[in-house]
Formats: C-alpha cells, structure tokens, sequence
C-alpha cells in the first residue's frame, strides 16, 4: 500500500453505497453489481463504497468492470464510518482502488512482484491441517507437499464422496474412456443408461479414485490423513463434521482454504444464483469454518485467492469478489491473531484443477505461462512456512495485468 496526501474536495460520479451496509455477503456483493449495471446507463464514473468493518471483495468488482467496460470507470474504495467525502480526493489523484483508515489516512495499493521461492525451508511443528479442497485439484498437490514439509495430521475436506472402483472396471482417470466403458458395461447387462447418468456416475468414480490417490500420498508423504466429505458452504455440515474431527483429532491449528468454482459470465448478464454459487464455497465456506474452529489456535491460515482478485478478470466478477473478499478476510486475521500466519496466494493459472485443456490453450494463446503443479506446490509450502511474516498477500505466477 501506498500512502496518498490528505484529501479534500468531491469528484463527480455514481457513488454507490450497497458495498457498505450490512446485509450478508453474497446480498451486499450482488446489490453492488446491480447497482453498477443500473448506473453504467448515466455515469462514466462508478465509485463502490465498501467498509472497512466488513469483510469486502469490491476491488475484485472494479478492476473486472474496468476491464468489461472499458468506456466506464469503476472504483472501489474502503471506508470508515463516515469516510465517504474523502474518497473523491483520492479519485480525483488518479487512484483507481483504495482504502480510507480510521485516521483518514489514503492507502492505495501496488501491484505485487511475482514470487520466486525462498531458499530455505524453516523446519514447522506437525499439526493438525484442515485443507479445504485439498483431496483433488491442484490445493491436493499442495497438501502433499506440506506433508512432506511438516507431517502431522492433514484432514482433506470436499464434496465429493469416495465411492468404490467397481471390480469389473479396469482403472483409467480419463472420463471419456471412462464413460465408453460404462455404457458398454451396460449395455452387455441390458441396463437403459442416459448420458446424462453415465456422465455422473464416470465424474463419481473419477472423484473417488482422486480422493484415494491424495490419501496415499499424503501418507506416503509422512503425514496421517484422512477424508472429510463436507460441503463448505453448508453451515450444519461444517459445524458437525469438524466438531466430530477435532474431538477426534484434536484442535485445528493450520487452515488452508482451497475450496471454489467457477460460473463464468459477463457483469451484465451475471446471475444471482451463479454468483451465490461462487460465493457458497470460498465465502460461506470461510465464515462456517471460522464460527466452528478456534481462531486463536491457529498458527498457519492460507487462502487460495486469484490473480483475477488482484487484476479482474472478463467473465469472473462474482469470483473476483469472492477471493478480493477472502483477501481482506485474510488482513483482518493477520491484524488479530498474532501467533498465526496468514497468507493469500492470488495464483495466477495453473496447469491443473480448474484449467482444463481448453482454457490452458486459450491461456497459451494470450501469452500467460501456466505455473507447474510442482512448482506451484513448492512455492505454497516454502512461502506458507518460511515467507515473510509480514506479507499477507502474494500474486504468484505472470497473470494477465493488461489484457
Ligand atoms: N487452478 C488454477 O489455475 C487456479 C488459479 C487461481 C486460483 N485457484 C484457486 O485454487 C483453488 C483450487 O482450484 P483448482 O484449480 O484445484 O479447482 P478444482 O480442480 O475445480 O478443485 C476445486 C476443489 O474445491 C473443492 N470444492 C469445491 N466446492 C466445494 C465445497 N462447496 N465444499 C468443499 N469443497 C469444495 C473440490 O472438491 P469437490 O468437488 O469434491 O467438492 C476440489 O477439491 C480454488 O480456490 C481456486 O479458486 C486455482
């Protein structure tokens, strides 16, 4: 963050206030989108109120307008009680996000340098992990590596359920085998199948199979494990399963949050179900775990944000904003629990988990290099355990600033 000089005076503009009252995220998030659609129609300049007390994502609305709408300007901005007028100031002197501190103070922030991994590993007690996400996609690999770095117990959280390899199916993890062996296994057994039902049942197996393999892995890697099937968004569940694994497992004192999705579609035609659906995982699933788990046990919080947080992205407002949220989620805890560290990794694109084969070549062709698995895991484990303490937020991997 960069300090900005003390503000005075007003900027013309929509200035919209629904980032600021305290409706539950998703209503507060989806109010901000629908109030800057409305006010496109008569302003160049939209200026989004978020406040300061609050877990926000509106960075991630902004810097994705700005790039869906490029004959619209979209800020946001971070404000005390009463910090509104100040805002224009800070407009007006060219800065595009910010925030407003308590003293007045204009921080806006940089752009963070790519990270290249520290050299060496400082040894870290075993613990007790809990990795959302972590038993497929790309946070599995990162839990592997993290076993092997500290051990302990680490505790996979997912939807999916671990269901059985049938005896008769020989072992393949590519679904378009997968799915010709299930119809012709059905079809030698007379069963009417949809392809709608072959296709769950292949992405049911495949699941299974991913689980089991992070399992032994993760074991292999040194450390004990164990599958919590849990959908993070769904506060009973959370509040049960992991009620039932710290009684079972003690306390949990490291927390990486890996759970998402994707609903990608353009700020003018974002739904309000897709945007809760984004939502559900990444911020529901934040504020489930942290009304269940004990904060102040917690020596090691790592979040899996975006780099489309950091820069926005076409098509991703709603998950942009979930992961900007997680991002000043994750600034709060730094400030309020001292014995822990806490890191958000704005990844920039995988080769792995969410980027199938058609977005790593849409990707290639925009020039973006993908981060390796391996590498991408070695950089989560060297920077959650020995990065700098005091650098909360990290852009890793070259992202796509400009386009
Ligand atoms: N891959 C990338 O290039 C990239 C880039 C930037 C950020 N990220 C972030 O990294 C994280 C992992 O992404 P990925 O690429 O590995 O995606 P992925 O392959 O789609 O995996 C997503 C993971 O989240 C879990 N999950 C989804 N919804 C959940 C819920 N409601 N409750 C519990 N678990 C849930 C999934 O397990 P189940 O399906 O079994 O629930 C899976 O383990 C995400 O947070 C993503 O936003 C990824």
């Amino acid at each position: 963050m960069q300090r900005v000089e003390q503000p005075s005076g007003s900027a013309d503009g929509a200035i919209l206030t629904e980032g600021t009252t305290s409706h539950p995220h998703e209503q507060r998030h989806w109010g901000a989108l629908q109030a800057a659609r409305a006010a496109r129609r008569n302003s160049e300049v939209i200026i989004l109120l978020q406040s300061a007390d609050l877990y926000s994502g509106l960075e991630g609305l902004s810097r994705t307008l700005r790039k869906e709408w490029p004959d619209t300007q979209a800020f946001a901005w971070t404000i005390p009680a009463g910090g509104a007028a100040q805002v224009a100031h800070g407009v007006r002197q060219g800065h595009a996000d910010g925030v407003i501190e308590a003293s007045g103070e204009l921080l806006t922030p940089e752009t963070g340098a790519p990270v290249t991994p520290p050299s060496c590993l400082p040894v870290a007690k075993p613990s007790v992990w809990l990795i959302t996400g972590g038993a497929r996609g790309v946070t599995a690999a990162c839990a592997i590596e993290l076993a092997r770095a500290t051990g302990g117990s680490i505790l996979l959280a997912g939807r999916s359920d671990e269901t059985p390899w049938p005896d008769d199916l020989p072992l393949t993890n590519d679904l378009k085998t997968l799915r010709g062996l299930l119809v012709e296994r059905s079809r030698q057994a007379g069963q009417r199948v949809t392809p709608a039902g072959i296709d769950r049942t292949a992405r049911n197996l495949l699941a299974g199979a991913e689980i089991r393999e992070t399992l032994q892995a993760v074991r292999a890697a040194g450390a004990m494990a164990a599958y919590l099937p849990l959908d993070a968004g769904d506060s009973d569940a959370v509040a049960d399963v992991l009620s039932g694994a710290q009684q079972r497992f003690g306390a949990i004192t490291g927390w990486v949050h890996g759970a998402g999705v994707l609903a990608d579609r353009l700020a003018t035609e974002k739904t309000e179900s897709e945007l809760r659906r984004v939502f559900s995982p990444k911020v529901g699933g934040l504020m489930n775990i942290l009304a269940v788990i004990d904060p102040l046990q917690l020596r090691h919080i790592a979040f899996f944000s975006s780099a489309a947080a950091f820069f926005g992205n076409k098509g991703q407002a709603d998950y942009a904003m979930a992961n900007a949220l997680l991002a000043s989620a994750g600034r709060s805890l730094d400030r309020s629990l001292h014995a822990a560290r806490v890191k958000v990794f704005h990844w920039g694109p995988w080769a792995g988990g969410m980027v199938d084969s058609t977005l790593a070549s849409h990707f290639e062709a925009q020039g973006v290099p993908l981060i390796s698995v391996d590498e991408g895991a070695r950089i989560f484990v060297n920077e959650l355990l020995g990065g700098a303490p005091d650098q909360v937020e990290l852009v890793v991997g070259e992202a796509w600033a400009t386009s």
